[in-house]
């Protein structure tokens, strides 16, 4: 089954080809990377799956479901989760809070019901604390739930940023560089933590520039370069790819 098809997206900003006729296909459970040099178009694609843009031209699928030019709270509501590569954490709620406020798409308790029952507004409540203090164990950060996010080392904020994205129950989580900036030993835990998402049943699509990181987790890859799709294949055909080690070769220069 697919859960993400990307059809023939191609993405401008005036004269500017972000994304040229790019494709995806993801299927449930699959852990997938995106990588390609500074300026690839990788957070772009990002940002037309989410609906923070609509495509130029082309379509996103979500499952069956054509979602171009839906609001991102709409993809949101609709199973699609995700990070952003600079952290964007509430700084005067808890770790807890965060969470909680990630499952807001999936409050089951309507307005009359806040008003008129009490006592079903509390057990929904106590419902939310529950479940986000799973996910809080989930990513590793049990015992940090009443830690306000600045005062987490940076790997932590990271990771509770996974699991605010976790509370919104996505088929598919996107990650965007994940563990930029994260030392080698944060590194090494969150690779343990994305392998472990698979088995509750959501597929992941990552964009990282940590190749050790991206060879180790990722069963697929997608290479993108200057807006265009240059190559995707397992790590092993990626890794061996002429075009892919000319990008990053002429990428450093
Ligand atoms: N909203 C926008 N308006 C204009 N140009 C944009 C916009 N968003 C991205 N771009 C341009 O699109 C290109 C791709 O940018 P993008 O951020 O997707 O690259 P990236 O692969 O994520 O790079 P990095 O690895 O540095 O994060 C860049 O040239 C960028 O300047
Ligand atoms: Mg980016």
């Amino acid at each position: 089954m697919k859960v993400l098809t990307v059809n023939h997206v191609t993405q401008r900003f005036g004269g500017l080809t972000a994304l040229s006729d790019i494709n995806l296909e993801i299927r449930e459970h699959e852990i997938v990377g995106v990588i390609g040099p500074n300026g690839a178009g990788k957070s772009t694609l990002f940002n037309v799956i989410t609906g923070m843009y609509a495509p130029t031209e082309g379509d996103v699928y979500l499952g069956e479901t054509c979602i171009s030019g839906w609001k991102p709270y709409e993809i949101t509501a609709a199973g699609l989760g995700r990070t952003f590569q600079n952290i964007r954490l509430f700084p005067r709620m808890t770790a807890l809070e965060n969470v909680i406020l990630g499952m807001h798409c999936r409050r089951q308790t309507t307005l009359p019901q806040i008003i008129f029952s009490t006592r079903r507004k509390k057990e929904e409540e106590e419902r939310c604390r529950k479940e986000a203090l799973r996910l809080l164990s989930i990513v590793g950060l049990e015992g940090k739930e009443l830690a306000m996010p600045s005062s987490l080392p940076y790997g932590e904020q990271r990771r509770l940023e996974i699991a605010r994205a976790l509370a919104t129950q996505p088929r598919l989580l996107l990650l965007d560089e994940p563990a930029a900036g994260m030392n080698e030993n944060e590194t090494a835990q969150l690779l343990e933590i994305v392998k472990s998402l698979k088995s509750i049943g959501c597929a992941i699509v990552l964009i990282e520039h940590d190749m050790k990181f991206v060879m180790n987790v990722c069963e697929r890859l997608y290479v993108l370069n200057h807006g265009e799709q240059i190559a995707d294949g397992t790590p092993e055909e990626i890794r061996n790819n002429p075009l892919v080690i000319e990008a990053y070769l002429g990428s450093e220069e």
